[in-house]
């Protein structure tokens, strides 16, 4: 929903450039180094999107017929998984993890049940912050355990980070501190960073060689692609302080949504997602999210029950947007 704002169209329209798939492009390499150093990892990609970057790991970490675990609700389970059982030819083997945060005893059991499924697990796939339990964040220990687990049994993590900078903001906590507990992590420059396109894969050296060659054969190398890493770039650099502004403005959200009747707000919120349920079928939350709609306030349905719907605060939504989004709500629950 962000628009890229006129220092980024500057940035863009300014960006020095080469072909990109014969690693001639300047900005991308600039990109790619420093998302690589802020994540703690030897290399980075710039790739055209988040699913994408999830896809290549996928590619990269499995062989077909092998198991992902994951939480039931991640986005690669969620959105991604045609592309990671139809054409990766993985199987995506679930769990139902409170607040999307997978744990040792969890990740354990799916592997038992893999195996007796004669299934074996080649990925196990975290999701930090969760999109659909309100960006949940991973507390550091958790991540520790299921990062040492995962090393004993010889199987690498995927850290899909698409919003990991709202982890940091949240937490105080060090990029390079959450990504170490993962083999490859995915990062987003657009959503709440504000690029208008692109995302990263991170790893070891020897990792992102193969992701390159995997995001050719995926069709996405991209040629003079520095006017896009110039607009990923500048969201890097500047917009990542500000973050702590969104999650202020998803919590004012928040807790008026938990004082209007028949809104339940769903979990705690510590980053920029609040997902509420009005407790309807389909139908009537569909009803709901047009009423608001029609007062300029986007919200989109949410997984997790019929009535759910999810409201995201970003760098083009001010205090008084999140008033009027509030009263908007107000009226099209009462209504
Ligand atoms: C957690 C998570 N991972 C991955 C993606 C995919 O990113 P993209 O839309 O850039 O493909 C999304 C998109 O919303 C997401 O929320």
């Amino acid at each position: 929903m962000t628009r890229p704002t006129p220092a980024m169209r500057r940035a863009m329209a300014e960006a020095e450039v080469g072909d990109d798939t014969y690693g001639e492009d300047p900005t991308v390499r600039l990109l790619e180094e420093e998302t690589a150093a802020l994540l703690g990892k030897e290399a980075a990609l710039f790739v055209p999107s988040g699913c994408m970057g999830n896809q290549i790991a996928v590619s990269v970490h499995t062989r077909p017929g092998q198991g992902i675990v994951l939480d039931h609700l991640a986005h690669v389970a969620m959105v991604e998984a045609r592309a990671v059982t139809e054409f990766l030819g993985c199987r995506l083997q679930t769990v139902d993890a409170e607040r999307g945060l997978l744990d040792p005893a969890l990740v354990a059991r799916s592997f038992e049940e893999a195996s007796r499924a004669g299934v074996t697990i080649g990925l196990v796939e975290v999701e930090n912050t969760h999109n659909w339990s309100s960006g949940a964040v991973y507390p550091l220990p958790l991540l520790e355990s299921i990062a040492k687990d995962a090393r004993g049994r010889g199987v690498p993590v995927h850290m899909d980070g698409a919003r990991l900078w709202n982890a940091t903001a949240a937490t105080g906590t060090p990029l390079k501190t959450f990504a170490e507990h993962a083999h490859s992590v995915m990062v987003c420059y657009s959503k709440g960073l504000g690029a208008p396109v692109g995302s990263a894969v991170a790893g070891p050296r020897e990792f992102i060689a193969r992701a390159r060659a995997a995001r050719k054969t995926f069709g996405g190398g991209m040629r003079q692609a520095g006017i896009l890493a110039a607009a990923a770039l500048h969201a890097v650099r500047h917009h990542r302080d500000r973050l702590v502004e969104d999650h202020r403005r998803a919590k004012r959200l928040a807790d008026a949504f938990a004082g209007i009747p028949g809104v339940r707000v769903c979990h705690e919120v510590r980053t920029n997602i609040v997902v509420a349920d009005l407790g309807g079928d389909e139908a009537s939350r569909d009803a709901f999210l047009r009423a608001v709609e029609a007062n300029g306030v986007l919200l989109s349905p949410a997984a997790g029950g019929p009535g759910y719907f999810r409201a995201v605060t970003h760098l083009d939504v001010d205090d008084a947007a999140i008033e009027r989004a509030i009263t908007a709500v107000r009226s099209a629950v009462r209504s």
